[in-house]
């Protein structure tokens, strides 16, 4: 299988200007307008905190989702579940929806449906990989953060989780998704009190019974919410299989899941992998451990698997690597700029993991770290020594990696100012192909859940939020990223930000 070399068409955007991006709105957005009800969601509310605090105990315990992850299987296989955890279709051409990160049930994951659904309401179906609900996959979020975004979408939904998913013992998520009820206890943590912290801690609690009649209320449409194998899934096609896989709160699988993951990767037949964790992401390969050995990469690349892509979400942005293994490339990509806060992509080096001139991101490193000096402005109410416009921060992200500036409207200045050259520095622009975090730099990645999302959560344009398209024929995979600004004029045309093309011959 060949990828094409010259294989990204931009379509206006951020790569080609300013407007493009969304730096300059025109028109009013209709996600102006939200339904009644909908909240800001906050992470500085203590019961939101409170919630996401198995984030915390799965690391200094243990990751339990292993284990846990077996009871559910176990209790699915008792129902004369499919082993093969398969949903087959017949059509050889088709296309889908990939939204990654989606459920904080605010502005920002509204903004994204109506571009959505004006490029994708004729799809087949819709995957949504990764953190469905914030902050803990609680069944009561699952109106508001995941049926009523996404009500006007009249295809199917299938849904891979995410950590946070994973908070509430993925209770909330197997009750929507697997139509399998009750609890799966994590096994006993390390340590005297393990038992004890255990049970004070990591306890969803019940569903009431209110929200149990309105989450049934929303999945009566089989249509539309048809119940899905698993936690984790492939959809077989004649052209393509799609194989979807849950990676728990620290990126593993667990050994039964390899072994499923080693059948449905088997044969000659194309095949693509959405992850909850990505593979490559922020110029480094993550390759995500197996219980008992070996990786989940080490499976994408057996020529004998024929995978030609691997979409991870997790990560709240867009990145793209084409990685030649052997003979072939396999397209890397994360995209989990689906509803959720941004992260940024300011601090990615030039890439060695790829060529620089193979690999992309949405936003652009100058976008991102424009809105992170003005939110770091805003913050410290040091705004005209923090905040840098568009073009600033492109030409001294150009400078410190020694690289063009991606659009034409960065580049007028050869050098930029002192000040310019300092906030970059702060705010963790690395110098080349540099990883290691400087003295002198503020926390932008490495910050707790709830600063971090507090940080890079806003209800304004530019979003930078993405959602991407796919198209299968027999012969070919395409794989469209498109941007939401969160402008009037982007909503129902949303720019095409990166697209590849794939031979599945
Ligand atoms: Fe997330």
């Amino acid at each position: 299988m060949q990828v094409d070399a010259d294989d990204v068409v931009t379509r206006g955007g951020s790569r080609v200007s300013e407007a493009g991006a969304g730096w300059h709105c025109g028109t009013p957005a209709r996600h102006a307008e939200l339904p009644d009800g909908v909240q800001r969601f906050s992470w500085r509310h203590p019961r939101v905190l409170w919630r996401s605090r198995n984030d915390v105990i799965a690391k200094v315990f243990g990751d339990p989702s292993h284990a846990m992850r077996r009871k559910w299987v176990a209790t699915l296989a008792e129902r004369d579940a499919d082993p093969a955890f398969t949903i087959v279709r017949e059509q050889p051409e088709f296309s889908f929806l990939l939204l990654g990160d989606t459920g904080e049930g605010d502005r920002s994951q509204y903004a994204v449906v109506p571009p959505m659904l004006a490029v994708g309401a004729d799809t087949d179906f819709m995957v949504v990989c990764s953190d469905v609900i914030y902050p803990a996959g609680e069944l009561d979020g699952y109106p508001g953060k995941f049926f009523r975004p996404y009500a006007d979408y009249q295809a199917p939904i299938y849904a891979i989780p995410g950590n946070h998913d994973w908070y509430d013992g993925l209770t909330g998520f197997m009750r929507v998704f697997c139509d399998v009820t009750g609890d799966a206890e994590p096994p006993p943590w390390r340590g005297p009190l393990g038992p004890l912290l255990r049970r004070l801690w990591w306890r969803p609690g019940p569903a009431a019974a209110a929200t149990l009649a309105e989450v049934g209320k929303w999945r009566a449409d089989e249509r539309r919410h048809p119940f899905q194998p698993g936690p984790y899934w492939a959809v077989d096609t004649p052209s393509l299989r799609i194989v979807g896989i849950d990676t728990g709160i620290t990126g593993g699988i667990d050994r039964d899941q390899a072994a499923w993951l080693r059948r449905v990767s088997a044969g000659d037949k194309p095949k693509l992998l959405v992850t909850g964790k990505p593979l490559y992401v922020d110029d480094s390969s993550r390759p995500g451990p197996i219980e008992g050995g070996g990786t989940i990469d080490e499976i994408v690349r057996d020529p004998d698997h024929h995978y030609v892509a691997a979409i991870g979400g997790d990560i709240h942005n867009y990145q793209r690597y084409p990685v030649p293994v052997g003979d072939r490339v396999i397209q890397y990509v994360v995209s989990g700029g689906g509803g959720a806060f941004m992260h940024a992509t300011h601090t990615i080096p030039k890439t060695t993991v790829v060529d620089e001139g193979g690999f992309r991101c949405y936003p652009l490193r100058g976008d991102s770290l424009s809105r992170y000096s003005r939110l770091y402005g805003r913050w410290t109410r040091l705004s005209r020594l923090f905040e840098l416009t568009p073009a600033e921060a492109a030409r001294v992200v150009s400078h410190r990696l020694g690289m063009p500036t991606t659009r034409p409207d960065g580049g007028v200045s050869p050098r930029p100012s002192l000040r310019a050259r300092l906030v970059a520095v702060l705010l963790g622009v690395p110098r080349r192909h540099r990883h290691r975090p400087r003295l002198l730099r503020l926390p932008v990645r490495r910050l707790p859940q709830r600063f971090r999302s507090e940080l890079a959560d806003w209800d304004r344009p530019p979003f930078f939020k993405n959602f991407l398209r796919v198209n299968v024929t027999e012969t070919e995979l395409t794989i469209r990223c498109y941007g939401v600004t969160g402008c009037g004029e982007n909503e129902l045309d949303p720019p095409c930000e990166d697209e590849v093309t794939i031979s599945l011959r």
